[in-house]
């Protein structure tokens, strides 16, 4: 039999990032494929994954990053690497010919695959794993999304002056919060939910026709223009609105936060800055001690005067921009995403410690920023 290929999980280097590519779960799985796995000392600290619970589990611990990258066939990470320009180089310490699998946000940084080209590394990134259902289970903007909407309405009701629930107490009634749900993708949706379990009156609202029922089956009231056209686009995306229909939104959208105590955003239009749906105006006719929690923020935000990184507060309504979400529920955001990882690497693995990849296939190829040298994907090729 073949050697096992080295799998190598570094610590993730980057500001607001506690996750971690593997947990003590994944590492067996990942043995159990026959892979020989390396975990950064430390790399599973900030979401409470310990060096003794990935040894126990199988992996070796090496002492830094570059005896963790030495010989790694395949390199799992949470984000992009860091590169030349950011001080530490993390490519140059991946082994030409190794293969690089993480969320690197390609479409925001198309740049950074000309550097995986030339340092022979073949990378792929989890976000672009198309959304059909042989994938369903290595989708991770779903799982992050997911995680990202609860914390979202837990935010809120934290910075929210008031209580989220009715309630009837012997000094009189607490009236239940409204929350409004602006975008009603995976976050949003999920926002909603959690938004009901509080004990929160939801609306929602978003630009997909399909939304309309997906909202209502969650006991919440969908709010759209009356003559609404359906801006879905072939992808299953939504498309950005026009001039007229976007006026016609923003109407509703400002009518509605009038009446609201929270308001969360999570629209977004991929491959473009977010749609502006909260403008300053509608900031104006919101209650004083509102809460919008705008979780689009770092793709440009839905909420004019919103900040990455900070709660700002504009007339008495706080906006909260807090950064990487999901890493703020760091110990299952890791554990999602490692899973997502394995079910994306175990139709790769030969089984017996190697790699057998059908490039053709449509995940394989949906997946592969850079291959043999040079950038392959059709999205940053047009870039
Ligand atoms: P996303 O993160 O790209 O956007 C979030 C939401 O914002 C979307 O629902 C979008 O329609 C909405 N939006 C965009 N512009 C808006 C505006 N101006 N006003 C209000 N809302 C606006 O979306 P996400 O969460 O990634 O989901 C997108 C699609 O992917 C959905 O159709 C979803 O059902 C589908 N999907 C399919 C999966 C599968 O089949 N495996 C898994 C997950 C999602």
């Amino acid at each position: 039999m073949a050697a096992s290929l080295k799998v190598a999980i570094p610590k993730e280097r980057r500001a607001y990032e506690r996750r971690v590519a593997a947990t003590p779960e994944t590492v067996k799985k990942l043995a159990g494929l026959g892979f020989a796995v390396t975990v950064e000392a430390g790399a599973g600290m900030a979401s409470h994954y310990l060096d003794d619970a990935y040894r126990a589990a199988g992996a070796t611990i090496a002492r830094d990053e570059a005896a963790t990258l030495r010989d790694a066939a395949l390199v799992l990470k949470v984000q992009r690497p860091l590169n030349k320009a950011e001080g530490a180089d993390e490519i140059a310490l991946i082994p030409r010919g190794a293969i690089l699998v993480g969320l690197l946000d390609p479409l925001g940084h198309p740049a950074q695959a000309a550097a995986y080209a030339s340092a022979g590394v073949t990378a792929m990134a989890m976000e672009l794993v198309p959304r059909i259902s042989r994938a369903q289970s290595m989708d991770a903007l779903s799982s992050q999304s997911n995680l990202a909407g609860y914390k979202a309405v837990l935010d809120a009701a934290d910075e929210f002056g008031r209580a989220v629930p009715l309630m009837m107490t012997a000094a009189g009634t607490v009236a239940p919060a409204k929350v409004f749900v602006l975008g009603a993708g995976v976050a949003g949706l999920q926002a909603i939910a959690t938004a009901r379990r509080l004990g929160a009156v939801v609306s929602a609202t978003d630009v997909r026709a399909a939304t309309r029922e997906q909202v209502e089956s969650l006991g919440a009231t969908f709010i759209a223009p009356a003559d609404a056209v359906d801006a879905a686009a072939k992808t299953g995306y939504a498309k950005e609105l026009d001039k007229d229909q976007a006026a016609k939104q923003a109407a509703v959208v400002a009518e509605q936060l009038k009446k609201q105590d929270i308001a969360i955003t999570t629209a977004l239009i991929p491959g473009r800055k977010a749609p502006v749906l909260i403008t300053r105006d509608m900031i104006a006719g919101m209650k004083p001690g509102s809460v919008i929690v705008d979780l689009a923020v770092e793709h440009g935000g839905n909420v004019e005067g919103s900040k990455a990184g900070e709660i700002v507060e504009v007339n008495g309504v706080r906006i909260v921009g807090h950064i990487n979400v999901p890493s703020r529920l760091a110990v299952d955001a890791s554990a999602l995403y490692a899973r997502n990882l394995v079910n994306f690497l175990t139709p790769l693995a030969d089984k017996a410690g190697g790699l057998k990849i059908n490039w053709d296939d449509e995940i394989v190829k949906g997946a592969t920023l850079t291959r043999d040298g040079a950038v392959v994907h059709d999205l940053l090729k047009k870039a």
